[in-house]
């Protein structure tokens, strides 16, 4: 791997740890305003240092945030649907010179394996990972769920091994059960989404055994951003990912931060 790729990957898994804590605000290029990202520099800007990268897209990091934020950007640059029609018709949305130009340390690209636009989305990637690498730009691959599809490892294993093979550096899928077989076959790092908001507890327990299972971290939304209290959840949320804390003790910190901030 190229000097500047492995040093943009560096700013974004920790390589002390070999783990991410990656605060996922994407969601309105397909939802629009989804539900606690109404006002996105509102909520994101005091997770940002807690966060090892956060992925927007383009339109939110320039609208919302300043140029200082200093929390690596892996940018979204996939899109081109809305919830209201075919999800999988995706199609390659931001340039990477635009990429640059925003100072992007990664672009991820969805995929839909199993989609009715699986062809172009899995196009769409290995075309971003041969431009990315004229640049140094490593390329983040988000396997994307259909409704209809099932996310049990013989699922996600088959749709991050394929971004894995089509070049992506890192890939972005979601905890199963059985998720060694995911992890132990993909050949890159793999980090987990955190899917539909549930009880902090459950979140924290999900990202704890994601890690323990092999994943390199999480990239996580809704039950960071839809928490009751989204700041205390992010920092529990990173101390099972980057400092090893079991589910329960992250759980307690939660707790003590949301007191400590005189939320209920
Ligand atoms: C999905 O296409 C986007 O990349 C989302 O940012 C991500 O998958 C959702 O994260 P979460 O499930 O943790 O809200």
């Amino acid at each position: 791997m190229q000097w500047g790729l492995r040093n943009r990957l560096s700013q974004i898994i920790n390589p002390a740890t070999g783990r991410t804590v990656m605060l996922a605000v994407d969601h309105g290029y397909f939802l629009g305003p989804t539900s606690g990202l109404e006002e996105p520099g509102r909520t994101i800007q005091p997770l940002l240092q807690y966060a090892d990268a956060v992925m927007p897209t383009r339109g939110v990091l320039r609208n919302c945030f300043e140029p200082t934020i200093g929390t690596p950007v892996v940018l979204r640059v996939s899109g081109g649907q809305s919830i209201l029609k075919e999800l999988s018709q995706e199609a390659i949305t931001t340039s990477m010179e635009e990429a640059l130009r925003l100072n992007a340390s990664a672009v991820a690209v969805s995929i839909y394996v199993g989609g009715e636009y699986e062809h172009q989305t899995l196009v769409n990637l290995a075309r971003t990972v041969d431009e990315a690498e004229r640049w140094g730009m490593p390329v983040l691959a988000v396997t994307a769920v259909g409704k209809e599809m099932a996310r049990d490892a013989r699922y996600l294993s088959l749709a991050t091994r394929i971004a894995a093979e089509l070049g992506a550096h890192f890939v972005k899928t979601y905890y199963c059960e059985g998720f060694e077989r995911v992890s132990g076959t993909a050949t890159v790092p793999v980090v987990i989404a955190g899917g539909k908001k549930v009880p902090e507890k459950d979140a924290l327990e999900l990202t704890y055994k994601a890690v323990q299972s092999g994943a390199a971290g999480v990239d996580m939304g809704r039950n960071i951003f839809q928490s009751e209290d989204p700041v205390a959840m992010i920092q529990a949320v990173r101390a099972v990912v980057q400092e090893g804390a079991s589910a329960q003790k992250a759980y307690k910190l939660f707790q003590s931060l949301k007191r400590k901030r005189g939320r209920k």
